[in-house]
């Protein structure tokens, strides 16, 4: 029997609290889509005939709910870009008054919240009124995915850096510095480092939390952006550049092994990358370059492989991995940029639409 050349888009509502799941499911064509399907899933027939599967997903939620609903030990590679600390609200409602409601239960602001009970109380990824909280969250929800991921697998992290200020300005979609939407002005507190003009660290603080908790930084590559946005100060250097943390799972004996192939990486295998950053589309301010993300999804996960990013976005890891022949899973916990990320795939067609929505 020859099975139809095919590759599903499921793509699932979840709110915290509303289980079970609604799922739809999308069926577009192998054809259609235009990329390559992963080997494993080739079928050879005896009259020589070929069929393929390959699965694509979109689930909207919050990852750190989502994480739980991947099976143990099926995902190759989690290549993501978090939010980065207080700089946008992406659109989303966030308690403003959440330091004041720990503090209110008797807690100190610098004994961070747990992340279920700072969502729980309206507290948004990426709007902690600190960056210790930033920090403890991030860390928690992407050590998550521990399980999730096979023992050959690798973790992706793009993250960038944050001066403090006193007086933050946070954006609901725009970049920093371009002046090109409204912002909220969030008076933050003070203390240790958190220091005006201070440069945080957060990818390094990141990268030594996620190090406490086993795992083995491979790589800090440094993505160099020269085509950054002018900045107003004239005391310091502008700020072009991002982490993409390389992690893999420290395993209980021996040294860590893992899938990488070093040909698909740029020429010369530096850990240092020009790519111009884009100027956000489908109304989201911080989409990745597929230049950025293709290298590392073909490196570090096999043809066939499953690719995750449970902070998805629009999807253009997501794409980057339909298009190199690795199957998808994505969580976003904005509807909005779940849909676009669900029709990008669907809109990876050579010509007419042959999506079907069941
Ligand atoms: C830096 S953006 C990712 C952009 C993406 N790489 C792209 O190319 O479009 C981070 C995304 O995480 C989403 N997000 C924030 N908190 C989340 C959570 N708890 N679970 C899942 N997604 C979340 C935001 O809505 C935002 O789209």
């Amino acid at each position: 029997m020859v099975f139809p050349l095919e590759a599903h888009l499921r793509a699932a509502e979840y709110r915290p609290g509303s289980r079970p799941f609604m799922w739809k499911n999308f069926s577009v064509s192998q054809q259609s889509l235009g990329f390559q399907m992963p080997q494993e899933q080739v079928k050879r027939h005896s009259n020589g005939e070929r069929s393929h599967k390959a699965r694509h997903e979109v689930r909207v939620g919050d990852a750190y709910d989502l994480a739980e609903t991947v099976d143990a030990s099926t995902v190759d590679l989690l290549i993501t870009s978090p939010p980065y600390w207080g700089l946008r609200t992406y659109g989303l409602e966030h308690n403003w008054d959440i330091l004041a409601a720990w503090k209110k239960s008797g807690r100190s602001q610098t004994d961070p919240p747990s992340y279920d009970w700072y969502r729980r109380n309206g507290g948004i990824l990426g709007l902690e009124p600190l960056p210790e909280w930033y920090l403890k969250h991030l860390v928690e929800i992407l050590d998550k995915f521990a399980r999730s991921l096979k023992p050959s697998g690798s973790m992706w992290i793009n993250i960038g850096d944050v001066y403090f200020s006193r007086w933050a300005s946070i954006r609901p979609e725009g970049r920093q510095g371009l002046g090109d939407t409204s912002r909220l002005r969030r008076r933050g507190p003070m203390g240790g480092f958190r220091q005006e003009k201070n440069l945080l660290l957060l990818p390094s603080r990141f990268a030594i939390h996620m190090q406490e908790l086993r795992w083995i930084v491979r790589n800090d590559l440094i993505w160099f952006k020269p085509n950054v946005p002018p900045r107003p100060e004239r005391d310091r250097l502008r700020l072009c550049h991002e982490h993409f943390f390389h992690l893999v799972k420290r395993p209980s004996e021996g040294r860590a092994k893992y899938y990488y192939d070093l040909s698909e990486v740029e020429a010369g295998a530096h850990d240092v990358v020009l790519c111009n950053v884009r100027s956000g589309e489908d109304g989201h301010s911080a989409t990745f370059p597929e230049d950025i993300v293709r290298p590392r999804i073909a490196s570090s996960s096999p043809p066939g492989g499953v690719v995750l990013d449970p902070f998805c976005g629009t999807g253009r890891a997501l794409v980057a991995a339909a298009r190199s022949g690795r199957q998808t899973i994505g969580f976003e916990i904005s509807d909005r940029f779940a849909e676009v990320a669900r029709k990008s795939i669907a809109n990876l067609t050579l010509g007419e639409s042959r999506c079907q929505i069941t």
